[in-house]
């Protein structure tokens, strides 16, 4: 396909929310300061039908490996010759400590293991009524709403899948002092950015100012935790993820106090911008798509019809489904992975090192010319298990692959689905006219201003 030809808007398709597009390769400065400020609005228009492509920046040697292959090869055949970079850890120690997020090797292994049945696919529709129990508490919210009100779409979707992962930890609903977790996890996402000497690689022993402010972002949330945690060793509790956590694997030591505080602030971090962003894409694209629109109503209206949607709904909506699988295609809300070589490897042409980065990027794999038809459109049929088939299977990657593959991939796609389906049941979403959306990647990629919207009763 040539270029530029996948922007000819001859299906009528509307032109998508994208970053500015830097006309030449940027220099180094401009580089650093584009990275903090929006990553995903620092690749040239050759960045979407490469391979593979290398820069130095600095201390550190970058290679982006843009081809299904490099990935598979990254994350998955040669995993062991790759850790998190030291830049993601280093963003991220400061307030997570040391979780599934943070660590590598033994101790990844172990802390792996130990969380994973609280995520296997049976234990999911156990998560399913406070799933849906919290969209219907936010359609209550909405009926309410005039319909010439504005409401930001992206912040509704932020406190709602906060209330849901709230429950699903601590199988409590609305409590002020498990809403400080939620908003100490929040701060700390919009607190942290690369600095320059992170980016350039600059040596570990450089002061980086990260940690106080992380310990003052989390002060009173670790307390609210460490009672949690105390409480429930002492008076026992339901079968949440908190239970989950606390039970070490058989022939295991005991999970210390600290490393269930930081798996638990690893999984409110994890766990909740992200599939928030997922579902404000969803009805920003929706809202643009008005016969994919009328396709999931009619599905819903079919499969649900009038009661609340439910866990064996989901093998039920395949629409729903691709709707959302399309979302986070064009907009993934882990826009950007990093490794780090343990040892040399080689990626096509290139020599790695020991120390050299790797990134995998979402944003540019999901709209890669040579991998899809018409990229930057939204055409959920893409999602077809025959069109599925037919593509390699690491170019499309929304949770990663390989053995750091997303623990809650599940748990996010039955939320997004249910969630999804309870507010298009009865709600039509419509962007307020004139609104500039524009995707900004930081931790996640969410939409720059949020998300203003108007809702309509159906
Ligand atoms: C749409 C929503 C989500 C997206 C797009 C997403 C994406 C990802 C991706 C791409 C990774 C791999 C990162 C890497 O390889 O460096 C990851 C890892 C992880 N995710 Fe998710 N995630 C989502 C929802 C969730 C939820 C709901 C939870 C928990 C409740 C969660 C918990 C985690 C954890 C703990 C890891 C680290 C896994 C490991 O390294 O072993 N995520 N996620």
């Amino acid at each position: 396909m040539g270029m530029g030809e996948s922007l000819v808007e001859d299906h009528g398709s509307p032109r998508l929310a994208l970053p500015p597009r830097p006309p030449t390769k940027l220099g180094l400065l401009k580089l650093l300061r584009a990275t903090r400020e929006n990553s995903v609005g620092t690749w040239v228009d050759a960045a979407f039908d490469m391979e593979i492509s290398e820069r130095r920046m600095l201390w550190r040697h970058v290679v982006i490996a843009n081809a299904p292959d490099h990935v598979r090869h990254v994350m998955l055949d040669n995993a062991d010759n790759y850790i998190r970079s030291a830049l993601s850890r280093r963003l991220l120690e400061p307030g997570l400590g040391q979780g599934l997020l943070t660590t590598h090797g033994a101790t990844w292994r172990r802390q792996r293991r130990t969380m994973a049945p609280a995520f296997a696919a049976k234990r999911i529709a156990a998560f399913a009524p406070a799933m849906v129990d919290a969209a219907l508490r936010l359609v209550e919210d909405w009926a309410l709403v005039p319909p010439t009100a504005t409401i930001d779409v992206a912040e509704a979707m932020s406190g709602l899948t906060l209330a849901i992962i709230s429950e699903a930890m601590f199988s409590v609903r609305v409590d002020p002092e498990i809403a400080l977790i939620g908003q100490a996890v929040a701060a700390y996402q919009s607190a942290i950015r690369p600095s320059a000497a992170d980016l350039l690689g600059f040596p570990e022993w450089f002061p980086r100012p990260a940690v106080a402010r992380a310990r003052k972002i989390f002060g009173e949330s670790d307390r609210v935790i460490r009672r949690l945690i105390e409480e429930r060793r002492r008076d026992g509790g339901p079968d949440d993820l908190l239970a989950m956590l606390l039970a070490a694997p058989e022939g295991d030591a005991p999970v210390s106090a600290k490393e269930v505080r930081d798996q638990v602030a690893t999984i409110f971090t994890a766990g909740h911008e992200t599939t928030a962003n997922t579902l404000a894409w969803t009805f920003y694209l929706l809202s643009q798509h008005p016969a994919e629109l009328v396709r999931l109503e009619d599905e819903l209206d079919r499969v649900v019809g009038d009661r609340p949607v439910r866990a064996e709904d989901v093998a039920d909506l395949p629409f729903t489904r691709m709707v959302i699988e399309e979302s986070m295609r064009l907009y993934p809300p882990a826009h950007t992975m990093s490794r780090q070589a343990l040892g040399p490897d080689r990626l096509g042409d290139i020599a790695l090192k020991k120390g050299s980065n790797v990134l995998i990027v979402p944003w540019l794999l999901h709209r890669h010319r040579k991998l899809w038809d018409r990229p930057d459109e939204f055409r959920p049929e893409r999602f077809m298990p025959e069109q599925v088939a037919a593509r390699p299977r690491f170019a499309y990657i929304p949770f990663g692959a390989g053995p750091h593959i997303c623990i809650g991939a599940a748990f996010a796609m039955t939320e997004a689905i249910l969630c999804l389906a309870t507010l298009a049941k009865r709600f039509r979403l419509t962007l307020v006219p004139g609104t500039n959306v524009e995707p900004v990647g930081q931790i996640t990629l969410r939409p720059r201003n949020g998300l203003p919207m108007r809702v309509e009763r159906r």
